[in-house]
């Protein structure tokens, strides 16, 4: 039977409690098929480690796990998390509080494409296990870009097995790309001077200099 499809925000609404214990405690499956997670947010730790204290935004900050750990592993001054699903950010300021942190960040329950930043820029915008769900990823990059002053790091899920297991389990819409796709929706930001990519298993991480 087909499975009815629900939205990205009820979807992860709904998976907030496993997602959160999933990074607090991560079995040895996870550790060996799930390690894209781990390397992806290493990735970001290190491109935030070569700025001298910048502020961050977390897009789609999930549990906050990740927001959190960049303030206390990377020489990081702020971060703000934003994510549509209102019980993962309940997760983010519980673990901040926890964490002795909330000076230090801060969670807007909101979608990063319609949210009102005025005029408001961060040095280093972060998007880890998003693109997965955004069905208009150019419009996406070219937001991400003009919102952050230094760099933005981005991952991306590739096509293969894994993918076609995802789509059939999850219920709200998942995409993934190809390397060519992921060069050329950099290339509508002009903002951005130059490219890294890293493969991994699950797919790549990208980092975007201005
Ligand atoms: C797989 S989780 C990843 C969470 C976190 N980045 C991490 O790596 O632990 C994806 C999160 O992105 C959020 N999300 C997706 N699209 C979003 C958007 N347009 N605005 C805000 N949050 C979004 C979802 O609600 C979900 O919590």
């Amino acid at each position: 039977m087909l499975k009815k499809k629900i939205s990205t925000k009820e979807y992860w609404n709904d998976r907030s409690h496993k997602f959160a214990t999933f990074y607090e405690n991560p079995s040895k499956f996870d550790l060996i098929f799930r390690k894209g997670i781990f390397r992806r947010f290493e990735r970001a730790l290190i491109v935030c480690n070569s700025f001298n204290t910048p502020t961050v935004l977390d897009i789609g900050s999930g549990p906050g796990i990740n927001s959190i750990n960049l303030l206390k592993h990377a020489n990081v001054s702020h971060v703000t998390g934003i994510d549509f699903a209102p019980k993962m950010i309940n997760y983010a300021n519980q673990f901040a509080k926890q964490s002795s942190m909330t000076n230090l960040c801060d969670f807007i329950e909101g979608d990063f494409m319609k949210h009102n930043w005025r005029n408001n820029k961060f040095d280093i915008s972060i998007a880890l296990g998003v693109f997965d769900y955004v069905d208009n990823p150019e419009d996406f990059i070219i937001k991400m870009a003009k919102i952050s002053n230094k760099a933005f790091v981005i991952s991306w899920p590739k096509n293969g097995i894994r993918m076609l297991l995802r789509r059939i389990r999850y219920t709200c819409p998942v995409y993934y790309y190809t390397e060519k796709k992921i060069y050329s929706l950099h290339n509508q930001c002009p903002s951005v001077k130059e490219i890294e990519l890293y493969k991994g298993s699950a797919g790549w991480v990208s980092v975007a200099y201005m």
